[in-house]
């Protein structure tokens, strides 16, 4: 038997190098292994949590789907499906939040970040249960992303996954997936589901850093390289990249800032080239133009096929819907029957 994999992305936006190193490389190199059966979606129902624009959302769950299939995914080597084509898992996520305390959904990281955002809380308290009962009604914390990692952990539970190959910023949601997988078997006393476990492809997780010199790449910084990115753009965005006045003294320590364009040169660049510009910020010779223009060609390497693919599949409506029909209709297998074992465990039986 092979082990069940199972991964999805938000459909929030266009795909940058952290979703691309941290996630989706990663998802390629899973498809060509066979010890692994593969399962990535588009998350539409995730991303509803925030109250997108309808016609927006739907071209974002068209671009990642399309960018998933450029990357390299293959809809003949693994099952690519999106979220809401699986009405299994709305039903699942109702029975299974009769076992989820809404104490631990308000405690997880994520939910207290985004309900401060939705109330437009600027400090850290720890008093974000008070300000949302507190709160007047112009202001809401929607229910959706209090139960957010009730929805993940049914994406993942309902396809009895074993494998999930998300970033570190996951892992505390991976946890309560694990916490209620136990719960639900020893209340019911039953072996349903498997406790999934992150999961690296080799190496150890990547955290893709951000061009203005900050910790992490993301989507609502506004510091992304896109996979989607012209060439002028992304060489310009390089170009721009936060450095400093440059290395006075040998050997100096490296700030931050430049030790981010070093650590993208690591992910994009073959070694003895980051060696040669690592030497030469030793001696003091190194000049940061050059530096840029060396990455800006590698990543331009990587990024220009993907994206003349992206917009090539973008437009071949035919392919995107195959894909992802042939993909719903093998998620939704698996996936019923977990659902009619679950309904059945529950006392949720038909006379009929
Ligand atoms: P964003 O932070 O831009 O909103 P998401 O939260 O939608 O991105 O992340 C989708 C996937 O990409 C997750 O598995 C996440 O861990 C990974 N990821 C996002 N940003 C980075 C990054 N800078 N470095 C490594 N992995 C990342
Ligand atoms: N929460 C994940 C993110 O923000 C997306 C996601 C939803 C997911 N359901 C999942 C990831 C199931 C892995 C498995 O990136």
């Amino acid at each position: 038997m092979k082990e069940i994999v199972l991964s999805g992305i938000r459909a929030t936006g266009n795909l940058h190098l952290g979703n691309y190193y941290g996630a989706l490389r990663n998802f390629v190199r899973m498809q060509d292994d066979p010890a692994y059966d593969n399962m990535f979606f588009v998350a539409d129902l995730h991303a509803l949590t925030t109250n997108p624009d309808p016609e927006q959302l739907h071209a974002n769950v068209k671009n990642i789907l399309a960018e998933y299939l450029a990357a390299g995914l293959d809809p003949e080597k693994s099952t690519i499906f999106i979220q809401s084509d699986v009405p299994e898992v709305s039903e699942l996520y109702l029975l299974l939040n009769m076992h989820v305390g809404i104490g631990e959904l308000m405690r997880t990281a994520s939910f207290k970040d985004k309900a401060r955002k939705a109330l437009g809380i600027k400090s850290d308290s720890d008093d974000i249960e008070k300000e949302i009962i507190g709160t007047d009604s112009n202001k809401r914390v929607n229910a959706g992303l209090l139960t957010y990692p009730t929805l993940m952990a049914v994406d993942i539970l309902i396809q009895k996954a074993h494998k999930v190959p998300v970033g570190k910023d996951q892992e505390q949601h991976l946890e309560l997936t694990r916490r209620f997988a136990r719960r639900f078997n020893s209340f019911y006393g039953v072996e349903l589901f498997p406790e999934p476990q992150n999961f690296n492809f080799g190496a150890n997780a990547v955290k893709v850093p951000g061009l203005d010199g900050s910790g992490k790449m993301g989507k609502s910084e506004g510091n992304c390289i896109y996979l989607i990115d012209d060439e002028k753009t992304l060489r310009k965005k390089v170009m721009r990249a936060v450095t400093d006045e440059g290395p006075k003294t040998p050997n100096q320590p490296v700030s931050q800032s430049v030790e981010n364009i070093f650590t993208l040169m690591d992910l994009a660049c073959a070694p003895d080239v980051v060696k040669h510009y690592r030497d030469a910020y030793a001696d003091c010779s190194i000049r940061y133009g050059d530096m840029k223009k060396q990455l800006a060609e590698d990543l331009l390497k990587i990024t220009l096929p993907i994206r003349e693919r992206i917009l090539d599949i973008q437009n071949d409506d035919a392919y995107l819907a195959r894909a992802v029909k042939i993909g719903a209709e093998r998620a939704r297998e698996r996936a019923a029957a977990t659902l009619a074992e679950a309904r059945e465990i529950m006392g949720i039986r038909k006379f009929y």
